[in-house]
């Protein structure tokens, strides 16, 4: 039988329409630490279709998406390289994709667009203690510790520096 083809593309404002069921459902089914009117408040608020479509149409915000046979299985979604440092803020696989290299892989796309971008460094936090495992794993370093930190839950901060600091493109 043939291999499934994982493939990675960009978030634009033409896919964003098939993209963002997926990230409704995956932020609904994948976070079991967020109460569910957080959960909306996400959705409908600081992260919704229209606040990504502005996002994404200023490159303020940067989305890589993992596809199979046309169909978003996972994303990762980043802010606007800054000092260097790229920071990401969601990162998802669905349920029944989970478990099969799409959440590394989409790591790994994301460090080669930040290394394309003259970046330095990856940085994201999780509020889920489980999550450590897979992070160190794609070589990530625990960098800290917050205690009832957003949403008055304890957080845990990752990072990987994936090249020398760049001062030339602080200024940009
Ligand atoms: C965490 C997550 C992104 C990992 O993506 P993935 O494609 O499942 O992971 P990969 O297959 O690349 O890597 C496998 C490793 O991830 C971890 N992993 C896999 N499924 C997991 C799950 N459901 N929850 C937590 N960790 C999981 C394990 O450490 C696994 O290693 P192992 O096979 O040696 O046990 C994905 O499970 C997910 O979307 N979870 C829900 C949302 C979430 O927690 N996002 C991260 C927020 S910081």
């Amino acid at each position: 039988m043939e291999k499934t083809q994982i493939k990675t593309e960009k978030l634009t404002p033409k896919n964003l329409q098939k993209f963002f069921p997926v990230f409704e459902e995956v932020l609904k089914t994948g976070f079991p630490e967020y109460p569910k009117k957080l959960i909306d408040f996400f959705v409908f608020q600081d992260f919704s279709k229209k606040i990504f479509l502005e996002k994404i149409r200023k490159e303020d915000w940067l989305g890589l998406l993992a596809v199979i046979d046309e169909e978003i299985v996972g994303f990762l979604v980043t802010d606007k390289l800054y000092g260097g440092v790229s920071y990401c803020f969601w990162l998802g696989v669905k349920k029944e994709f989970q478990g099969q290299g799409i959440g590394s892989l989409l790591l790994k796309e994301w460090e080669e667009e930040v290394k394309k971008q003259g970046g330095h460094k990856l940085m994201l936090v999780t509020q889920h203690k489980e999550n450590e495992k897979f992070y160190l794993k794609n070589g990530f370093k625990n960098e800290g510790f917050e205690e009832k930190s957003w949403f008055g839950l304890d957080c845990w901060k990752f990072g990987k520096v994936i090249g020398k600091p760049q001062p030339e493109v602080f200024l940009k």
